[in-house]
C-alpha cells in the first residue's frame, strides 16, 4: 500500500532534531527550541547542529571567525549576480548562485567528513551575502562587503539595508534564524539527503534543497501569508468574513496547518512575541493586529470542523520580516540561509552512513500492450 506523501514513513536515523507534533514540541540535539531561541545565538546553533553540543566561548569565537572569513563573495559570483535578470525570483537567484559555487570549488566532489564540514561553514557564510547582494543589485544599488565584528544576523541586515540595525532588530533576526535552522525530515532536507544518497556533492544536494524549499507548500508559504495580509488590508473587508469566505470556497489559509504539528508550532509562539516587541518599537502594529484577528477566526472555524489546524512558523515570520525591512519576495531566501546549517548537518549524517534512497511505487498502468507501428497509430 503506497504511503502517499511518505507520511509516517521513517527514512533516516538522525541526532539533529525531533518534533512531537501532538504537543507542539521541537528539540535540536536535545535542547528545546524555546530555550535555544531565548538563550543562544544562530552561530551557537550552527555549532550545535554540526557538532552535537553547544560551543564554549573559545569554540564560539572560532566558529564566528570561520563564518566571517568565508562571508565575502568571489568577484566571479558578484559578476554573475549582476548578470541575472533583475526581476528573477530571489530563490532562483540563490539556487543558481549556490550551484555555481560548486564549479569554483576544486574540492567540490570531496565528501569526506572534514571537507563536508568545511563546505557547511562556507555555504552558511556565503548565502546571506548572496541574498543581500542580489537584492541590492536588483534595486540598482552596489552590493556591500560583509562588515567585520558584526554577528551573523546583524551582518545580514547591514548588507541588505546598508546600515547597522539596532539591538532589538538584530536580536529579532537572530532568533528568527535560530527558529528556522533545522526541522527534522522536512521536504527540502529530504531532497538534500536523496541527492547526497547518490554520493553526489554538497553543492548539488543544497541546490536540490533550495529548489524544494521554494514551493508555496514549504518555504514559500510566508510570502503567501504576506500577500494574504496585504489583500485583506487593501480590500478593507472584515478579516473574519475574508477568512470564512476563503474557507467556504475550499481555499487553504496560508500560515496554518502542518504535516507534523497538530498543535501550535512552537516556533510560531516565539515569533508572535518577537513580532509584538519589534512592532511596538516601530510604532506599527497593523500586521500583528490583523494576524491576531485571523488566528482567532481560524481557531473558531477549525474547532467547529474538528480539524487540528494551528498557526505555523510562517504565519508570524511574514510580518516580522516586513517590519525588519525585508522585501516580501526575499522571505523564502531568508528561510534558505537560516536552514543552511540544518541541511548541511543532515548531509554530514547522510554521507557518514549512506544508503541510496530509492523508494518504490505501485504501478497502476496497463500491462501487456504491443507496439503498433508508428504510421498505424
Ligand atoms: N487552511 C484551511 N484548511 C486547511 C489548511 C489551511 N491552511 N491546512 C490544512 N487544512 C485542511 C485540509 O484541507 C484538510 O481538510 P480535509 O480533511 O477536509 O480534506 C485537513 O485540514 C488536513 O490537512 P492536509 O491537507 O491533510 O494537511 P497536509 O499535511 O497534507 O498539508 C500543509 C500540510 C501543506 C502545510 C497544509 O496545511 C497547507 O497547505 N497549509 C498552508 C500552507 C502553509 O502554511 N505552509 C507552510 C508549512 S510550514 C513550513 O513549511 C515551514
Amino acid at each position: 500500500m503506497a504511503a502517499k506523501g511518505l507520511e509516517g514513513v521513517v527514512v533516516a536515523q538522525s541526532k539533529l532534531s525531533d518534533i512531537n507534533g501532538e504537543v507542539g514540541e521541537l528539540i535540536y540535539a536535545g535542547y528545546d527550541i524555546d530555550d535555544l531561541a531565548r538563550n543562544t545565538t544562530f552561530e551557537e546553533v550552527c555549532y550545535l547542529l554540526w557538532n552535537g553540543q553547544l560551543p564554549n566561548r573559545e569554540q564560539l569565537d572560532e566558529i564566528r571567525g570561520h563564518l566571517q572569513q568565508h562571508s565575502a563573495l568571489r568577484p566571479e559570483v558578484l559578476d554573475m549576480l549582476r548578470a541575472y535578470p533583475r526581476d528573477a525570483d530571489p530563490m532562483a537567484a540563490v539556487r543558481t548562485a549556490i550551484s555555481a559555487l560548486g564549479m569554483f570549488d576544486p574540492d567540490a566532489d570531496d565528501i569526506s567528513a572534514e571537507s563536508v564540514r568545511h563546505k557547511a561553514i562556507f555555504l552558511t557564510a556565503q548565502t546571506p551575502t548572496i541574498v543581500a547582494a542580489y537584492d541590492r543589485i536588483r534595486r540598482g544599488l552596489e552590493p556591500l562587503q560583509p562588515r567585520a565584528g558584526l554577528s551573523f544576523a546583524a551582518n545580514f541586515l547591514y548588507m541588505l539595508n546598508g546600515e547597522e540595525a539596532n539591538d532589538t532588530r538584530c536580536r529579532t533576526m537572530d532568533v528568527a534564524l535560530v527558529l528556522h535552522a533545522e526541522h527534522g525530515m522536512n521536504a527540502s532536507t529530504f531532497a538534500a539527503r536523496v541527492t547526497a544518497g547518490t554520493l553526489s556533492d554538497v553543492y548539488s544536494a543544497i541546490t536540490s534543497a533550495i529548489g524544494t524549499l521554494k514551493g508555496p507548500s514549504h518555504g514559500g508559504a510566508n510570502v503567501e501569508v504576506m500577500n494574504m495580509l496585504r489583500e485583506i488590508d487593501e480590500s478593507g473587508e472584515d478579516p473574519g468574513e475574508w477568512v470564512r469566505g476563503a474557507l467556504g470556497s475550499g481555499k487553504k489559509v496560508m500560515g496554518f496547518g502542518h504535516r507534523v504539528y497538530k498543535a501550535t508550532d512552537p516556533r510560531a509562539t516565539v515569533l508572535r512575541e518577537l513580532a509584538d516587541k519589534i512592532m511596538q518599537e516601530a510604532g506599527e502594529t497593523r500586521w500583528l493586529d490583523l494576524s491576531d484577528k485571523i488566528r482567532g477566526v481560524m481557531a473558531e472555524e477549525m474547532e467547529k470542523k474538528g480539524k487540528k489546524i494551528y498557526p505555523n512558523v510562517d504565519f508570524f515570520s511574514a510580518s516580522v520580516y516586513t517590519t525588519l525591512g525585508i522585501e516580501m519576495d526575499l522571505f523564502t531566501a531568508v528561510f534558505a540561509l537560516a536552514r543552511m546549517p540544518g541541511w548541511t548537518a543532515h548531509l554530514m549524517e547522510q554521507y557518514a552512513d549512506n544508503r541510496l534512497i530509492r523508494p518504490g511505487s505501485d504501478y497502476l498502468g496497463p500491462r501487456g500492450l504491443k507496439v503498433t507501428p508508428l504510421d498505424q497509430r
